[in-house]
This record gives C-alpha cells, structure tokens and sequence, in this order.
C-alpha cells in the first residue's frame, strides 16, 4: 500500500483546481460577488451570521481565539489573485468572492494562488515539512536563501540575519541598534529607538516598546521611547510637506532635547537650529554624501555628541495598524538624510514580503540602513533583519 496515496490525490486535485482557477481569472471569469442583501442596513455581524452561515459556524468553532477581524472565513484553495473566496458558496456552488485591497496585509503581492509561487513552494515540499534553517543547522535550501540575499543586497550590506516572525525581525533589530551603540558609543545602555505614531511592530515585549497603541502595552514592562508624528499622505500637497516637516522637527528635536541627559543648558536645539537642519531639503541632494557631510560639519559636537544616545528610527513607509497609512518617497529620502547626517540607524519595516503566508514564518523583514537610503528586505518565506 502507498500510505501517500490519499495526500497525491488530494495534491493533484489542488494543483488542477489552481490551474483551472488560474485559467478563468487570467480570462476575466472571475469577479467579486457578495450576496445581494448585504448591503442591507443590518449591522454587518448580524447579516454575515444571516447570509454567510458556512463562515459563521467557522468562527463560532473557533471562537476562543484572542482575535477576529473581519467576520468571514476564506477558503485559500479556491482563492485567486486578488479574489479571497470565502467558505460559503452560492446558490451554483461557486464561492462569494471578495477583491482583497489590502493583499493580506502585503503578504501576497503576486496574489492567491499564483501558479510560480505554488510550483516553488512545492519544490522545496522536502524542506519544508522538515525544519528548513537555523543558526546551528544549515540546509541546502537555507544557504540557498543566504547566497541570494547575499547576491542582492546593496553594497555595504555585510550581514544579513533570518528569523521567523515580524515581531522577532524587530526584537532583533532592536537588539542590532542598542548593541552597536553600546559599543560604539562608550555608553552602558544602547540609549533609545524613535518610532512612529500609529506604528505597529508586533506583540512581543521589544517589538511593544515601538508600538505606539498604548493599550497594547498596558501593564507590560516595557521601554518608554519616543513615538513622532507620522506624516500620512492624505491632505493637499501643502498639508503634507507641513506634516513631513512637523516629523523631521519632532524626530531632531527628540534626539537633540528631550532625550537629552543634560536637559538645560548650552547645546540645547533651538527651534531657528532644528529649521536650519531640515527646512533646506525639500527636492533631491545631487549628492547625497557631500550634503550628508555638510550637514553634519554644521553641527556642534556636543550635539552630535547628544544624538549617540538614539540608536536607531524605525518606520513603517506603510501602516497598517489603524488603515492603510503611507508616507512618501520625498519624506522617507529627508529621513535618511537626517539620520545619515546624525550616524542614527534608520530601520524600516514593512510588513510581509511576496509569497509569505499569515500564520505561517515569513511575514516582516526589517532592514537596518546605514549606507543606503532605499532599504532592501529578502523576497520569500524567511524574515529578514538585514543589519549594517
Ligand atoms: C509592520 C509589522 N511589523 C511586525 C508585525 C508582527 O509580525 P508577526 O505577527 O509575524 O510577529 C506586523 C504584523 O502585522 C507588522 O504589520
């Protein structure tokens, strides 16, 4: 007997399922398609329980769960591209389908069920039933990952460093920037991390340290490190350069004053200082190093003494905690002008790369700039916390 026959069979059905699903939505079959009623005026709790019962039963079934967001349940089978099929079906047997606009959370940029990524991921089937990396272990699949991280990361990127979940990339990253202060430095503590309001970083005690929602660190211990104003793009043109401005302003004068372990005194930021060093770099520096260089010649020591205190900025370009929040190209470039001229690490984090899947490892990559203004992550399954 062939105790795979059962899993072969039931494999050659989903791969022929995945090819005909592909078949129809690369020939415009394949739409979104909700039950009529609704949009009734129901609350929409009462009309999922009335019109998505297949969904409800699955949620009731698992409903000592800590969270639930969306109230329907998806079948990852008979999803396809950018259509999440739910558990429920029409009347003619075909699921409802939703357009996902979020493309869960960023993790499946290339869409469900797309036919490159179900070959590769069924390539490495062997590697991925058993545990497929670690420090102590390496596999011909891990060192595969490495050598193609190593091959794409920018110059002046020497290390990368794997691990399994956002919250762990951040935990180690924060680790990366405290420990590299400690050591250059000549301080016994790394100092602190700048993030953002509205950001989110995962739930273990490290990543909540950055989080700004208070209640998610209610009764934790946990570091107490400044949260700057994050400059959505969602007003005018004008409104958005006054938020991008209020952000850089807030992030130096964290560093510079409030941070401060001599709080009073010479050294202090003034405001006409804090205008001096951001107000100037609206549009691109040709030159970035030779701007970088002047900026930095302009600052006083003790300032520049000051800043080592703050180890790194970490952003999200993209949040998701509250709604899909972005900043721009322009603001992220005078971010790293800022913290290349004050030797800050700036740590970017975007949530979940290609091909990863929610519940499964592979979801945040941290990457830790020093040289480059545009960060870079690794593509599929393993998260990164590139460091340098
Ligand atoms: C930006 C960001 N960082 C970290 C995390 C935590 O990732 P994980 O749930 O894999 O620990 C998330 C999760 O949503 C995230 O969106």
């Amino acid at each position: 007997m062939d105790e795979f026959e059962s899993a072969r069979a039931d494999l050659d059905r989903y791969l022929q399922q995945v090819g005909e699903l592909n078949a129809r939505y690369r020939a415009g079959g394949i739409h979104v398609r909700v039950p009529e009623a609704l949009a009734g005026d129901e609350p929409l709790e009462d009309l999922v329980r009335r019109l998505l019962p297949a969904s409800s039963a699955a949620l009731a079934g698992a409903a000592r769960s800590l969270f639930f967001s969306l109230p329907v349940a998806f079948d990852p089978a008979l999803s396809v591209g950018p259509y999440l099929a739910t558990v429920d079906r029409a009347p003619d047997g075909d699921p409802y389908r939703f357009i996902d606009m979020g493309a869960m959370i960023a993790t499946h940029a290339l869409g469900e069920n797309d036919p490159g990524v179900v070959e590769a991921l069924l390539r490495e089937m062997a590697c991925v039933t058993s545990r497929y990396a670690h420090s102590e272990y390496q596999t011909a699949l891990s060192l595969r990952l490495k050598a193609r991280l190593d091959r794409i990361a920018p110059a002046g990127t020497p290390r990368h460093f794997m691990v399994n979940t956002g919250a762990e990339a951040v935990e180690n990253a924060i680790k990366a920037v405290l420990l590299n202060r400690v050591k250059t430095s000549g301080e016994p503590d790394g100092g602190f991390i700048v993030s953002f309001e509205g950001a989110f970083h995962g739930r273990t005690l490290g990543s909540l340290a950055v989080t700004h929602r208070k209640k998610a660190r209610l009764g934790f211990p946990t570091f107490e490190w400044p949260h700057v104003s994050f400059p959505a793009l969602d007003g005018s043109d004008r409104e958005n350069a006054r938020r991008e401005e209020r952000s850089l302003k807030q992030l130096w004068i964290s560093w510079s004053r409030v941070f401060s372990r001599k709080r009073t005194g010479g050294g202090r930021a003034s405001a006409a200082s804090s205008k001096r060093s951001t107000g100037s770099w609206r549009g691109r520096a040709r030159d970035a190093l030779a701007f970088v260089a002047a900026r930095r010649a302009e600052q006083s020591a003790d300032l520049l003494k000051r800043s080592r205190r703050v180890a790194a900025v970490l952003v999200e370009p993209i949040q998701g905690e509250g709604g899909v929040r972005m900043t721009s190209a322009s603001f992220m470039r005078r971010l790293r002008l800022l913290t290349r001229i004050f030797d800050v690490r700036c740590c970017s984090t975007r949530s979940r790369p290609a091909g990863a899947r929610p519940g499964a490892p592979g979801r945040t990559s941290t990457s830790i700039c020093r040289c480059h203004p545009t960060p870079w992550c690794g593509r599929r399954r393993r998260k990164t916390a590139c460091c340098s």
